[in-house]
């Protein structure tokens, strides 16, 4: 039944949900193994695809289960407006190679928002980050982070690590107090750390920091939104002769 097989997948840990079609869409880009796709209307799915990711027509019509309303309705909170929900399989941990990439990789110190943390992967897929690390309890791969990265989770490694690994890259804080962020500060293959939303960097993280990189803000703003400041570095290292 496809109710139990969606609630399963809630608690199995080498699968995740993916919830809505831009989630989908996304995760089936980068390579997601799909174990279901499910929608109450199917015709209106078929239309997202053909209208935004006809690369991925074909695949949607092949793989597109119709569910009643009633049971969709009943497998996510809130249902997504795009009216389609996926399993798909969850890749491996690949923690320790992550930092190998190039690129600056971002490091988020116990985030607690999953949104932020989503909106965080999303830009750091986009920007060409080599990884997401994260330490404390979110899961980086709960279903409402795989929504708020609109399932570019997918485009590059995303995993929760116990500590700050050591990498070889040059461990750059992001912290209000730090100097002022400018063209050229940020160093080639850094490794990126934010803060919490509420407490932001750990006094222990900041006493290990090679640097620590404050963006500018108007007087009287005391922090940017965590992906908000994740978005504003990653671009400003990823614009050339900067
Ligand atoms: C919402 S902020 C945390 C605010 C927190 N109340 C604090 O005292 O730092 C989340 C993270 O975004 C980064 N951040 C936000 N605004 C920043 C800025 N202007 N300069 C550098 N980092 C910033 C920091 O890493 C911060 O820990």
């Amino acid at each position: 039944m496809t109710a139990e097989r969606f609630a399963a997948a809630r608690n199995d840990p080498g699968l995740v949900v993916l919830e809505g079609f831009h989630a989908v869409k996304h995760a089936l880009r980068f390579g997601a193994e799909l174990l279901e796709l499910a929608a109450p209307d199917c015709g209106r799915v078929l239309e997202l695809a053909a209208e935004l990711a006809p690369d991925l027509a074909d695949t949607f019509a092949a793989r597109l289960d119709q569910i009643r309303p009633e049971v969709f309705a009943g497998l996510a909170t809130p249902a997504p407006p795009t009216g389609v929900l996926a399993i798909a399989r969850r890749p491996e941990d690949t923690s320790p190679a992550a930092l190998d990439g190039p690129g600056p990789a971002v490091l988020l110190e116990r985030p607690r928002h999953h949104g932020n943390l989503g909106a965080a992967v999303r830009v750091a897929a986009a920007a060409g980050a080599a990884a997401v690390l994260t330490t404390g309890d979110a899961d980086p791969w709960h279903p409402a982070a795989l929504r708020g990265s609109a399932g570019l989770h997918f485009a590059l490694p995303v995993a929760r690590v116990d500590d700050i690994p050591r990498s070889g890259r040059p461990l750059v804080a992001l912290d209000p107090e730090g100097v002022l962020l400018e063209p050229g500060a940020v160093p080639s293959r850094a490794l990126l750390a934010f803060g919490s939303e509420r407490r932001g960097l750990d006094q222990s993280l900041l006493a290990r920091a090679d640097l620590r990189l404050a963006i500018p803000m108007r007087p009287g703003v005391s922090s940017l939104n965590l992906a908000t400041a994740v978005a504003v570095v990653l671009y400003l290292a990823a614009i050339p002769g900067t």
